[in-house]
Order: C-alpha cells, then sequence, then structure tokens
C-alpha cells in the first residue's frame, strides 16, 4: 500500500498523459456526442466504496463546471430503487477492478433504460468496460493492496477532466478559465509529491491517535467528499471506527458523541468556506475534541484554534481533493502499520467485490 501510496504522482502523470491538448481536453476513442450532452437533464455517478467518494468528488466539480444536476449512488443502493434514468440521463459508473458485481449491474440497468453509460476503470477489458457506451481508463498501473489509493486519485483526475471536457463542448466555462485549469492539472503531479513531503508529521500523529476507538473527519462541499474516503481508509485497514460528517451537519445529533479527547479532523481546503469550519472547529473544541486541520492556507486563522496541523500545497479549487487526500491516505497507513494490523490484506476484505 505504501508502494502505491507513494507511486500516485506517476500515476497521476500517466492518467494525464496525452489528454491534455494545447487545444483542450482529449480522451482517444470517446465519442460524447455534443448533441446527447446538449440534452441531459441530469447526471447520474454509481459507484461503491472509495469509487463512490471519487464520485462524491466528481458531483461537486461537475456541477461546478457545467451547472448540470449530478446525483451520486451507491450502486446497491441505485439498482433497487426504481431510478429514473433514461436517455436525457449521463450515467457514470467508477470502478477500478471494473468487476464489481453491484456496479456492473447499476450499469447494465441504466443502460437498459436508455442512459448514455460512460466507464471510469482501471482495469482494461474488464466487464465493466466491455458493456459500457463509452470507456476512460486511468492507467494506474495494477493496484495490488486491498485499499485503494492511486486507484482514486485517478479516478478524481478523469472526472476533472471529463468535466473540462463537457464544459468546452458546452460552452459553460470560459476558454481562459478551461486554459487555467489545465495548467493547474499539469501541476497536480508535484503537488501531489509536496502533499507526500508530509509523512513524518502524520506518523507522529498516527502514533498518538492509534489507541483511539473512535475518530472524526469533518468537512464542507468537497472537504466534505474526501472526508468521506479519509474515514474509509481508516476503518479499513486499522479497523478503527470513524465517521465523516458534513460539517454544518454535526450540531443535528453527532456532536452529542463528542467528548474530552476525541479526535477530530477538520478538513479545510476549501478555503472559501473555512469561515465556517473555523465556527465548526470552535464547536467541537467546546466539548473537548482534539482537532486536527487539513490546511492549504497557512495563513488561516483556524492555526490557533487547533492542536495540530496538517500542510497541504495551494492546487486549483476545483483539484482540492487530489491533494487533501495524501495527508489520509498516510494517516491510515501509519496507525494501522503502529498497531500491527495487515494492511495489505485487511481482515474481511476483497480487492474486488463480486458478489453481491
Ligand atoms: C477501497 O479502499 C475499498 N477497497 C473498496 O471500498 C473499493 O473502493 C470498492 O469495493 C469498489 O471497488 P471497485 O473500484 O473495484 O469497483
Amino acid at each position: 500500500m505504501l508502494k502505491e501510496i507513494m507511486e500516485q504522482p506517476d500515476a497521476v502523470r500517466r492518467t494525464l498523459e496525452g489528454r491534455l491538448k494545447d487545444s483542450g481536453i482529449s480522451f482517444d476513442n470517446l465519442n460524447l456526442d455534443t448533441k446527447m450532452l446538449k440534452n441531459l437533464s441530469r447526471i447520474q455517478i454509481v459507484a461503491c466504496g472509495s469509487a463512490y467518494h471519487a464520485g462524491m468528488v466528481g458531483k461537486y466539480v461537475l456541477e461546478e463546471t457545467l451547472r448540470i444536476p449530478v446525483d451520486v449512488d451507491i450502486a446497491s443502493e441505485f439498482r433497487y430503487r426504481n431510478p429514473v434514468v433514461n436517455q436525457n440521463t449521463l450515467t457514470i459508473v467508477i470502478s477500478q477492478s471494473g468487476e464489481t458485481a453491484d456496479t456492473l449491474a447499476a450499469a447494465l440497468q441504466a443502460k437498459k433504460q436508455g442512459s448514455y453509460v460512460l466507464a471510469i476503470v482501471n482495469v482494461v477489458a474488464s466487464s465493466i468496460a466491455k458493456m459500457a457506451d463509452g470507456v476512460i481508463y486511468t492507467y494506474a498501473g495494477p493496484e495490488i493492496a486491498v485499499a485503494t489509493t492511486k486507484g482514486y486519485s485517478t479516478q478524481i483526475v478523469q472526472l476533472y477532466l471529463l468535466a473540462l471536457l463537457i464544459a468546452e463542448k458546452l460552452e459553460t466555462l470560459s476558454h481562459e478559465r478551461i486554459s487555467e485549469a489545465i495548467e493547474s492539472l499539469k501541476l497536480l503531479p508535484e503537488a501531489i509529491e509536496s502533499a507526500l513531503k508530509e509523512a513524518e508529521n502524520i506518523k507522529k500523529l498516527a502514533s498518538v491517535t492509534n489507541s483511539d476507538n473512535s475518530v472524526f473527519f469533518i468537512g464542507r462541499n468537497i472537504d466534505y467528499a474526501v472526508a468521506l474516503e479519509g474515514s474509509l481508509k481508516l476503518k479499513e485497514i486499522s479497523y478503527i471506527h470513524s465517521e465523516a460528517y458534513p460539517a454544518g451537519e454535526l450540531k443535528h445529533g453527532t456532536i452529542a458523541l463528542i467528548e474530552e479527547g476525541t479526535a477530530v479532523f477538520a478538513l479545510c481546503a476549501c478555503e472559501r468556506l473555512n469561515e465556517k469550519m473555523l465556527s465548526n472547529i470552535k464547536e467541537v473544541s467546546a466539548r473537548g475534541a482534539r482537532v486536527i486541520a487539513c490546511l492549504s492556507d497557512q495563513s488561516s486563522s483556524i492555526k490557533k484554534e487547533v492542536q495540530a496541523v496538517i500542510k497541504i500545497p495551494k492546487t486549483d479549487p476545483l483539484f482540492t481533493a487530489s491533494t487533501e487526500v495524501i495527508p489520509f491516505q498516510l494517516f491510515a497507513y501509519y496507525t494501522a502499520l503502529s498497531k500491527g494490523c495487515d494492511i495489505d490484506k485487511p481482515r474481511n476484505l476483497a480487492k474486488s467485490v463480486t458478489v453481491e
């Protein structure tokens, strides 16, 4: 898993390769018909686990750039809720293995209901890749550890590229904004390398938190989507219970669980919401929480209100998930390592869930 965490800058370079042209975004043999795109009433993302969390990042990025409603569903829920999907729905299915049973079944159902099914997968010629109307491969290389890292990181980059491609076709972003975003994407591998340099700080944090029996991850907007992934990483390899929560929602019940010493990670890469995050941090601190903030803005007044800070590099506001997820992958890894867990093959888990 550590090898795959460290491979992410190169995996992102590979997933970007050949898709960032001077003329804009291009995917080989993906023909998204502009007429179909212009008739879209909504986009439906369907996936499981970390791929679902990547889809949550995609929701914020696609809605921000396309101004089209985006729904994200867990595949096992989607397929049994008689979903309203038709020829005016673009269905995006995300799967590292391309073999997850619930995601495959959901994709087949969406296709049967007339939706264009676009697959974002890592394994070439996998079942989901073969059934989809269009396929975007992530080219992350083989991912062996059960807990995905480079698979997730390359999925979200493909969602960024897809958003910019459709924004070009629908003219929902200016050429200047698209060029600016493309320049930021070119710098993403280096930004991820910079985030990886926090490893020693994260290792220290893990040694303090490995005895906790519950850890909270709170955030807003894309930070909430990353909180979901950070929480799952910790649970699946260190077996410590954790929960990701929209920071603004805590006061509606869950804050009752915060007590003296409870570890709370406050994800604050979405800088325009940091004032709101500051009040959420004060809410949990007032109840005794030990707050660790993940910050891209090192001048933020949040620093004075927390016990520890994880620094991440600034990136384009659309792409903050790519740098912010890194410390939480490392945190899960070092926590599991300090507990002596079997990190690459965690108990009860399989790399690809090919059964319902
Ligand atoms: C993530 O670390 C887990 N291994 C799991 O949640 C995984 O993301 C999920 O099972 C989906 O797998 P897929 O991407 O191969 O469809």
